[in-house]
């Protein structure tokens, strides 16, 4: 039977492609997501020296790849020829930095992608995001979440249409009353939260926006999360996932 056949399916977001299991924010760990049956990718974006956004979590290339330096003073030239899969497996060797046009073009369109700005560059990201956006019809198939809320109130001044999400940290009550705080509308919330209780997915829902949840990977913690109803699940983990879903 179906373990959660009387509750709402979370969306399965594969947290920088299926990073329990390949190398973080790399074409192959989202290919292995896709593979494990998840309905999205979450991922982290900054810019290059010559205004390329790029799929890498941290400001410099250091820790995933063979390089070193920092995202914002290389090229995307540069960026692309350092190895970013041997870090994690030899098995990996050859996979490179993605520009985020790479992962649109690899994502089926049904597919939602959260992106996440993790370095606006004073401003310089958003409006070359826009553009990417609409050249690749995705404005309704991304989710836009940031720890930086300035940053995603620059988007919907440069672009309505984009959807947004707040990034957060902090353990809450009324997570509902946090838009207000973000002074734009507001598609979703993103809390990375110790302890869930249902409130803090009721709460949201009833003032019309969507939950999710990072980063999620164990079992029990998933179930919770489903049980609750959170709209969307962010995990390193997605096949662990969309097998508890199936309940096998
Ligand atoms: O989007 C949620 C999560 O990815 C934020 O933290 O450090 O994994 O980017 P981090
Ligand atoms: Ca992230």
């Amino acid at each position: 039977m179906d373990t959660v056949s009387n509750k709402k399916v979370p969306i399965i977001f594969a947290h920088r492609g299926a990073s329990g299991e390949a190398p973080e924010n790399t074409l192959a760990a989202f290919s292995l997501g896709l593979e494990q049956g998840c309905d999205g990718f979450e991922l982290d974006v900054h810019l290059s020296k010559d205004g390329e956004i790029v799929v890498i979590h941290d400001d410099t290339i250091d820790r995933t790849t063979n390089g070193s330096g920092k995202v914002r003073d290389m090229t995307v030239e540069q960026l692309q020829a350092v190895d970013a899969g041997a870090w994690f497996d030899e098995k990996y060797k050859g996979e490179v930095i993605p520009r985020l046009e790479e992962v649109f073009d690899l994502a089926p369109p049904e597919i939602v992608i959260n992106v996440e700005i993790k370095g606006s560059c004073e401003g310089k990201l958003e409006p070359i995001l826009v553009e990417l956006l609409k050249r690749k019809g995705r404005l309704d198939t991304v989710v836009v979440s940031s720890f930086d809320w300035k940053s995603l109130k620059h988007l919907k001044q440069l672009e309505p249409a984009i959807k947004v999400g707040l990034l957060y940290n902090l353990n809450l009550d009324h997570h509902e009353h946090l838009p207000a705080a973000a002074g734009t509308e507001v598609y979703s919330l993103h809390p990375n939260m110790k302890r869930w209780e249902p409130k803090d997915i009721t709460g949201p829902q009833a003032a019309g926006l969507q939950v999710y949840g990072w980063t999620i990977n164990q079992a029990e913690t998933m179930t919770e999360a489903i049980e609750m109803g959170m709209d969307g699940i962010i995990t390193d983990y997605p096949g662990r996932l969309k097998a508890l879903l199936k309940g096998t």
